[in-house]
């Protein structure tokens, strides 16, 4: 689902998450690990206000698992707490509660020493339209609470969700933030995900720069796929990616009157395997 984010939204979105805030004693930012900075909110920091936060590197499944690595370490360097999950299959979610303990451990302790039997902690989880929330928050709960493709500005009634034996409880409605818009490769690499529809951007121009990134990082992956043979020489020519382009969409028939490439259906086809997983597991970037 993709929304149109306008000034408005994102005020009333800042404004709900900022409102949950209250009520909650820790933050599950989820972002997506093929591309865990393009898929953070730009203001998530300042919207947070310093409420203790695990990053989870969400759809590690069909990402680079070197590259996560290196995300991991760079999070870490940052001063966060950083997690790869699978929510899809269950990955890395059983160690969610464990992970929030650590995380409040000093609160914990606080209210044990105040001779307190501590409350169940409650948690929020945040993300941009697409990155998994719903489908965490159904893993967590294990069943099927949150609709997939929640809406922002729509309220409906809140419940907390007891997980993990009760220790923590979950809001049922995620926070949904909006991504980096203003950057354009921002915008090229949701959309190569699929996190934004096409419609968006034209589908050539975002095959363009997922072969183009390909070519210099995962070139072996797509050769192989496509039966390419030269890797491009010079990876700033245009001619030379689109020539590339033009090779996928003759090896999948994507011929024209003339004999020539049908550039937008070879774009559409080269996309749809990408998104299929047909190139094996890959990241769109990369801390260094
Ligand atoms: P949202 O609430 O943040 O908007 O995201 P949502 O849970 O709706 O998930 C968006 C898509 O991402 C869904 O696919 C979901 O299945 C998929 N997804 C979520 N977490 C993971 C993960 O860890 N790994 C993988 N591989 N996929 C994940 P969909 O195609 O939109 O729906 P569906 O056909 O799977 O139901």
């Amino acid at each position: 689902m993709t929304i149109q984010w306008f000034p408005g939204h994102m005020t009333k979105a800042r404004r709900q998450i900022q409102e949950k805030l209250k009520l909650i004693d820790a933050v599950i930012e989820l972002v997506d690990a093929r591309l865990p900075l393009s898929s953070r909110n730009p203001m998530i920091d300042e919207i947070l206000q310093g409420k203790p936060r695990l990053i989870m590197l969400n759809k590690s499944d069909l990402a680079d698992p070197e590259v996560t690595r290196e995300w991991l370490a760079y999070f870490k360097k940052n001063g966060h707490t950083a997690f790869p999950v699978d929510s899809y299959t269950g990955t890395g979610v059983k160690d969610i509660p464990n992970q929030i303990k650590l995380l409040l451990k000093e609160k914990i302790d606080k209210q044990i020493a105040k001779g307190m039997n501590p409350r169940a902690m409650r948690v929020l989880i945040v993300g941009i339209p697409n990155v998994g929330k719903s489908t965490l928050i159904n893993r967590l709960a294990g069943r099927n609470i949150a609709a997939t493709g929640d809406r922002p500005g729509v309220t409906k009634g809140q419940q907390w969700i007891k997980v993990a034996g009760g220790e923590l409880e979950l809001l049922d409605t995620p926070g949904i933030l909006w991504p980096k818009f203003e950057d354009q490769n921002v915008g090229y690499r949701l959309a190569v995900t699929g996190a934004i529809k096409e419609e968006i951007l034209n589908v050539e121009d975002i095959a363009f720069f997922a072969i183009k990134y390909f070519a210099n990082y995962y070139w072996d992956a797509m050769k192989e796929r496509f039966e390419l043979k030269e890797r491009p020489a010079d990876l700033e020519n245009p001619d030379e990616i689109v020539s590339v382009m033009e090779d996928i969409g003759r090896k999948r028939g994507c011929i024209i009157s003339g004999g020539r490439v049908d550039l937008e259906k070879a774009s559409s086809v080269f996309l749809r395997e990408l998104r299929a997983g047909k190139l094996g597991r890959y990241s769109m970037e990369s801390p260094y």
